[in-house]
């Protein structure tokens, strides 16, 4: 599994791009510390900043948005909410014994941010530019 941050992820705007780039490390390193490991505290810390940064990310994506009267605000949110169940759903599982953190059970949440990424952030981006005039 491939995440690791290249240009193509960029969204255009410098500040949404750096906040996607520190999620991106997280993912890589949730991935290469839970590796064919059961032990859940090697991995816990890493998926708990994980959480931490999305949320905070989408709290700061919403808040450009209502800033900038954004139209695609609610719809974007609803976005962000089922990223967010996706990880939630993905800690429960591991807290019940449903799984170990595996590539495959990364897999979902990965895509689902790449596409979020390449979505309706780079729309957003693209409004958040041509409303501000600044990257
Ligand atoms: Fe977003
Ligand atoms: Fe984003």
């Amino acid at each position: 599994m491939r995440m690791t941050w290249d240009s193509a992820l960029s969204v255009g705007h410098d500040d949404i791009d750096d906040e996607h780039q520190q999620l991106i490390g997280l993912f890589d390193l949730l991935r290469s510390e839970a590796a064919g490991k059961d032990d859940r505290s090697v991995f816990e810390p890493i998926l708990v900043a994980l959480v931490d940064h999305v949320s905070g990310h989408f709290g700061h994506e919403e808040r450009l948005m209502a800033e900038l009267d954004y139209a695609g605000l609610a719809r974007h949110r609803r976005e962000h909410i089922e990223f967010l169940g996706l990880l939630t759903m993905l800690s429960l599982g591991l807290d019940r014994g449903l799984g170990t953190l595996s590539d495959r059970v990364l897999r979902l949440p990965r895509h689902a941010l790449i596409r979020h990424i390449h979505g309706p952030d780079r729309n957003f981006a693209a409004f958040a530019l041509d409303r501000t005039g600044r990257a």
